[in-house]
């Protein structure tokens, strides 16, 4: 998709279709009024004869007949201007984007009301949601569908402000919301894809791939390298599974010499059956999803390599299926990971944490400024927090402020839980220094409590996405299935560490 931002003019309005926004107490804006006059006073006659009105997620589409400058016009409810913030104005840009495909609008124009912004929505802020919102909204995945009547993805998106110093400020913002959406939209697809399609070792190959296409180094090491680094945790986990485990590992380096050094892990679960511990049915097709750290760290790695933070960052992926075979690893097992810890096994289809104490043991050995880990980690977290933000758990007040403070930018939620010294009771192992689970209560936190046991002293940060990452029932630009999150909030970070 290409993206632009420009003033209003006669010039600017030519496009397949105009999205106008309105705010709910706002009617008198030049903008629309400059629209209006275009349509001959419709769109002040719709809101006298209370057919629009503005509310939040509001939504007017029509054709125009005859044709202007613009085919379509669809009009968009903003809410009270007091209440608006970045993530209303991504949701109606997402609108804007589910109708574009719809209706087959390959080219799309969103004028900004006229009316100033709140201050803290900078034109680079502005410029950056609406796309991201668009490119985000227009996301279909029919990859899979063999039907003709396949969906076009929209060609154009122009950002239209009321002032040409807006306009500008306002590029580098859409630059990386389209960059950064982009990359959102390739971790749906690899995370929404198949199990049977999405195995450890097609996960290596995109990573190689995709190293190659943004200047990556990339790094994936086989069982035997594996098995030199002592990873006993993750080695069990992949026995059961004819699929071969890989540990992949992918170098951002700036030009200039960095200021900090990063290390991301993302859980690379192609299929969780839960193994012996063996999952019930129900749902269980969702379970190919159990990669989407993996792909929300190489999608990250991928974002950050064009918008060039002046950071070392190193994504760790350790991938590989859980599954039941002959030698699948067994409750009761005990098991010696990288650093040299022991863990029991309680229940085999707790296997996340066990690759992630592994690798997080050992990324900790680098001694990185700031070790990250993200995870579709335990439905624990669905109990405590639903499908609405990702846990967060940290030995870092450092981390957990700027996870905070780029969710508010991102609109991904976050919520802190917490790491009491008490959570270590409940995994208490009578044969191991720990085992691998400790029951229902606190889910979450106990998961994390375990992973604390490997970072050492490195400022970490634990992100348990598993309600997250996929989407039920579809909103205003995350459709329904797999939903990317993770991408922007990582992105974000990063940008700011
Ligand atoms: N991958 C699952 C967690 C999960 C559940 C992700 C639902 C997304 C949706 C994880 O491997 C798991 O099975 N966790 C267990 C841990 C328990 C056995 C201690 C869980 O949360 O039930
Ligand atoms: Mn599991
Ligand atoms: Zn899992």
């Amino acid at each position: 998709m290409r993206v632009n931002c420009d003033v209003l003019s006669k010039k600017s309005l030519r496009t397949d279709m105009l999205c106008l926004p309105v705010f709910e107490d706002k009617h008198n804006d030049d903008h629309l009024d400059a629209v209006d006059r275009l349509l001959l006073g419709q769109i002040k006659q719709l809101i006298r004869d209370k057919q629009f009105s503005g509310k939040t997620g509001e939504q007017h589409f029509m054709i125009v007949f005859p044709k202007r400058e613009f085919r379509y016009l669809l009009l968009l409810g903003l809410g009270k201007s007091k209440d608006f913030d970045l993530d209303k104005l991504r949701k109606s840009a997402g609108i804007a984007g589910q109708k574009a495909v719809s209706n087959k609008a390959a080219s799309t124009a969103f004028l900004l009301p006229r009316q100033r912004l709140p201050k803290e929505l900078s034109a680079n802020n502005v410029g950056c949601a609406v796309v991201e919102g668009f490119n985000l909204g227009s996301y279909f995945f029919d990859k899979y569908k063999s039907g003709i009547d396949r969906h076009i993805k929209p060609k154009a998106l122009t950002v239209l402000f009321a002032e040409q110093k807006q306009a500008t400020g306002a590029k580098a913002g859409a630059r990386n919301g389209l960059i950064v959406s982009d990359l959102q939209n390739y971790c749906r697809d690899l995370a929404g894809s198949p199990g049977n399609v999405v195995t450890p070792t097609y996960l290596a190959n995109e990573a190689r791939r995709l190293s190659r296409r943004f200047g990556l180094r990339v790094q994936v090491m086989g069982r035997p390298q594996i098995e030199k680094l002592k990873m006993g945790a993750f080695l069990a986990v992949a026995k059961g599974s004819a699929e071969p485990p890989y540990l992949i590992r992918i170098d951002y380096k700036p030009k200039a010499k960095a200021r900090k050094r990063v290390v991301l892990v993302g859980k690379g679960i192609t299929f969780d059956t839960g193994g012996i511990t063996l999952k019930p049915g129900a749902d269980m097709q969702e379970m190919k999803q159990d990669m989407t750290g993996a792909a929300v760290v190489l999608s990250t790695m991928a974002a950050i390599s064009q918008i060039k933070p002046n950071l070392e960052v190193t994504g760790f992926i350790p991938t590989c299926e859980n599954m039941p075979g002959s030698r699948a690893y067994r409750p009761g097992d005990v098991l010696t990971t990288s650093i040299g810890k022991t863990i029991e096994i309680i229940s085999t289809d707790a296997e996340g944490r066990l690759l992630l104490a592994d690798v997080l043991g050992y990324a900790s050995k680098m001694k990185p400024d700031y070790l990250i880990d993200i995870a579709t980690l335990t439905s624990a977290v669905i109990v405590a927090l639903g499908y609405v933000g990702a846990a967060m758990l940290s030995t870092s007040e450092d981390l957990l402020t700027q996870f905070k403070k780029a969710s508010e930018i991102t609109g991904e939620r976050v919520w802190q839980m917490p790491l009491w010294p008490e959570y270590e009771h409940a995994i208490k192992s009578p044969i191991a220094d720990m085992k691998n689970s400790g029951g229902r209560p606190a889910g979450a936190c106990v998961a994390a409590t375990i992973l604390k046991h490997f970072v050492g002293d490195v400022p970490w940060l634990h992100l348990d996405i598993a309600g997250m990452d996929l989407e039920h029932r579809g909103t205003e630009y995350t459709p329904k299935g797999a939903s990317g999150y993770g991408v922007r909030l990582l992105t974000e970070v990063l940008r700011n560490l």
